[in-house]
């Protein structure tokens, strides 16, 4: 089974795709060119902490689609972007520098500037009232902190509200981005079969390591064709026309940082200690969205037509699985929309009885 999922939708890079497929991997239709105005004042406040970055300005931009409702918005970086300004459904904001005091009056903060400053500041707002939800791995094993994924485990954060008595603060982790978008595809088949084992090669894009990434690709891209010496500030070696071994630090065990989340995220988001995962995690030179294989070992047996089915039924997730033109789901199709799209199914020949 094969997984792709836009993880960062980085404004600049390319326009919004409108269709599941199209035959040639292009772009078929501009981004939508509606601007959606949610400011309300019966809507909560927010904060948007490392605005600027790739992951914050999807925010921005998944905030705007949804027409998520507000009464107001700060925009908050390091001190190198404090007093620039942005626009944002029409109206300009200045860039602040994040400081505690930045959660004074703030409902609801998104974070994503890293987990040192996550594991700073997120205190400091939650003190304040605020509903952290934090895109770092600084909390995610913490186990009073939930860990979430909104289609797999809602109910894991069902006791915090925004009208809770007292208004006191909260933090929800969100998971790593290789675990989301394998157990958005996983979950709702372990729900009918049961997974016992796991075994997950991820395909990662630039994205996944943040603006500069996604810019030295571009520019080592420019510099390959050109013939000149490619710049490696980002990742140690060529990305341009290669790939490597995820640039997480590796561990004593042989695997790296990345692959060791997928395995220890999954058990906590399944609460489930048994299940086996074993996870192969590669960056590739692909701007955004991430692809994996994924292969299921299950319990109980499960037939490939009502493995499909279950797949086409769950919630934010797309199938794409057209055997007779050999058209699976890409990164390029799937950029720039929330989806997972899920192809390749299949029964695996070397397990017996409907068991993978
Ligand atoms: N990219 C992903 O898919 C992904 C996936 C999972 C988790 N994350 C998490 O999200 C974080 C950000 O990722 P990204 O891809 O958006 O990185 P990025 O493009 O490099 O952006 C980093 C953001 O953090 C801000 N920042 C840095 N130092 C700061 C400080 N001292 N105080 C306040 N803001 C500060 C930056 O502001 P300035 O512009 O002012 O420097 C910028 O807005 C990562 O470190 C990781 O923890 C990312």
């Amino acid at each position: 089974m094969q997984a792709t999922a836009s993880v960062l939708r980085h404004n600049s890079l390319l326009p919004r795709v409108s269709s599941p497929l199209h035959p040639c991997g292009s772009v078929r239709s501009p981004r939508r060119s509606t601007i959606r105005m949610a400011l309300t004042e019966d809507g909560p406040s927010l904060a948007v902490v490392g605005v600027t970055g790739a992951v914050g300005q999807e925010f921005l931009q998944v905030l705007s689609e949804r027409n998520f409702p507000y009464r107001s918005i700060r925009m908050l970086a390091s001190r190198r972007s404090a007093g620039r300004h942005l626009t944002f459904e029409g109206r300009e904001y200045e860039i602040e520098e994040l400081r505690p005091e930045s959660f004074d009056g703030v409902d609801i903060g998104l974070f994503s500037a890293g987990g040192s400053i996550s594991r700073e500041m997120a205190p400091a707002a939650v003190e304040r009232g605020t509903i952290v939800v934090d895109n770092s791995s600084a909390f995610r094993m913490d186990p009073g902190i939930p860990l979430v994924i909104p289609e797999v485990n809602p109910d894991a954060m069902a006791h915090i509200s925004l009208r809770r008595k007292g208004k006191e603060g909260a933090l929800i982790a969100n998971p790593n981005c290789s675990t989301i978008i394998c157990l958005m595809a996983a979950t709702p088949l372990h729900r009918h079969a049961k997974v016992v084992r796991m075994v997950v090669s991820t395909y990662q894009a630039a994205s996944g390591a943040g603006a500069a990434a996604m810019d030295e690709l571009e520019l080592q891209t420019r510099e390959v064709l050109d013939g000149k010496q490619p710049t490696c500030k980002i990742f140690k070696q060529q990305y341009a026309f290669n790939l490597f071994s995820h640039n997480a630090p590796i561990l004593s065990n042989g695997y790296n940082e990345e692959e060791m989340k997928l395995m220890k995220e999954t058990r906590k988001i399944w609460n489930n200690s048994d299940v086996k995962v074993t996870a192969t995690c590669i960056r590739v030179p692909v701007m955004r969205a991430h692809a994996e294989s994924v292969n299921l070992q299950f319990e109980k047996p499960l037939d490939e037509d009502t493995a499909r089915t279950i797949l086409k039924d769950a919630i934010g997730v797309v199938v794409v699985d057209d055997r007779a033109s050999n058209l699976f789901p890409t990164p390029l199709e799937v950029s720039n929309k929330d989806g997972v799209a899920v192809g390749r199914i299949r029964q695996d020949l070397s397990q017996d009885g409907n068991h993978g």
